[in-house]
């Protein structure tokens, strides 16, 4: 793994990719150089077979504070065009195996987009969700406007992103943008044990199953249909289709191979 200064790196021995974002004075605010190193990270850990699942954390005072306001101030709309900065940002979404965005403190702006780019958020007992853009004279420019849309109904997502309102977890879990909550204290060890969970389970199966979530998101509901029930059918070509329903019928314990 190269050598990191934004964020921290650690494989773990049960398949476990974990990245730490670490700019702990600037509340994890997600400048170039943090988010090119994020990107590398996931694509280094996205293609190593011995990582099943990743996890993007921060710490427990902030996941992120957003984009990297300092950075942008002086920025010319040409600037921005140019750079076009937010660009980056798709590789996330590229990835193909299961990231985990574990959210303590403050994910605001782009620290909230983040963790909705990431496949399931789970959040500590003290997270807080935002999207005060509007205080800064711009909106949402790395999803915030169309995930958190889709994520919570829009008009919640207007309140947030019209007027700044915050969700506190429970209402993140409520209004569906969280699927688990832990307390503090507990939080990053139960989202590693979960993601260790999932980075145990048949891979390609996996992979499919990721996509066809996703699917939902951005097809209409005939497309993304059509799409699951080929991924379906694709998956009783794989060795892990034979073996997971063999060890059902035996009742014994399935072993994945991969492929
Ligand atoms: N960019 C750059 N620096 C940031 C930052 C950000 N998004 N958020 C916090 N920081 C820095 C502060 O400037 C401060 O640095 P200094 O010590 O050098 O002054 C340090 O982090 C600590 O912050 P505060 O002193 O403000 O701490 P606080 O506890 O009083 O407040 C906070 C914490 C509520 C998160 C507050 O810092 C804040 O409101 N931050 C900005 C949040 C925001 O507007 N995010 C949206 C960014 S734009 C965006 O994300 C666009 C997009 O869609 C991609």
């Amino acid at each position: 793994m190269a050598d990191y200064e934004n964020i921290l790196v650690e494989k773990r021995d049960d398949r476990v990719g974990l990245i730490r974002l670490n700019r702990p004075k600037a509340m994890n605010a997600l400048n170039g150089a943090l988010m090119t190193e994020l990107v590398d990270a996931l694509g280094v850990l996205d293609a190593d077979p011995e990582i099943g699942c990743m996890v993007v954390t921060g710490n427990e005072r902030a996941f992120a504070a957003g984009a990297d306001i300092k950075e942008m101030e002086t920025s010319t709309a040409v600037d921005m065009l140019y750079s076009d900065r937010i660009s980056l940002w798709d590789r996330v979404r590229d990835i193909k195996k299961p990231v985990i965005a574990a959210v303590a403190g403050v994910a605001l702006g782009g620290g909230c987009e983040l963790a909705m780019a990431c496949d399931m958020i789970i959040a500590a007992e003290n997270a807080r969700f935002g999207q005060p853009e509007i205080n800064l004279g711009v909106i949402p420019g790395a999803g915030g406007t169309q995930r958190l849309t889709r994520a919570v109904g829009k008009a919640l997502a207007m309140e947030m992103v019209l007027n700044n309102r915050w969700l506190s977890a429970e209402e993140a879990y409520r209004f569906g943008l969280v699927s688990r909550i832990f307390s503090n204290e507990l939080h990053l060890e139960e989202t590693l044990r979960i993601a260790s969970e999932i980075a145990a389970r048949a891979p390609v199966a996996l992979r499919m199953a990721k996509e066809a979530v996703n699917a939902a998101f951005e097809l209409p509901l005939a497309e993304g249909l059509r799409f699951e029930r080929r991924a379906f059918y694709f998956l009783f070509s794989t060795d892990d289709q034979k073996e997971g329903m063999n060890a059902f019928v035996n009742k014994r314990e399935a072993k994945w191979q991969g492929k």
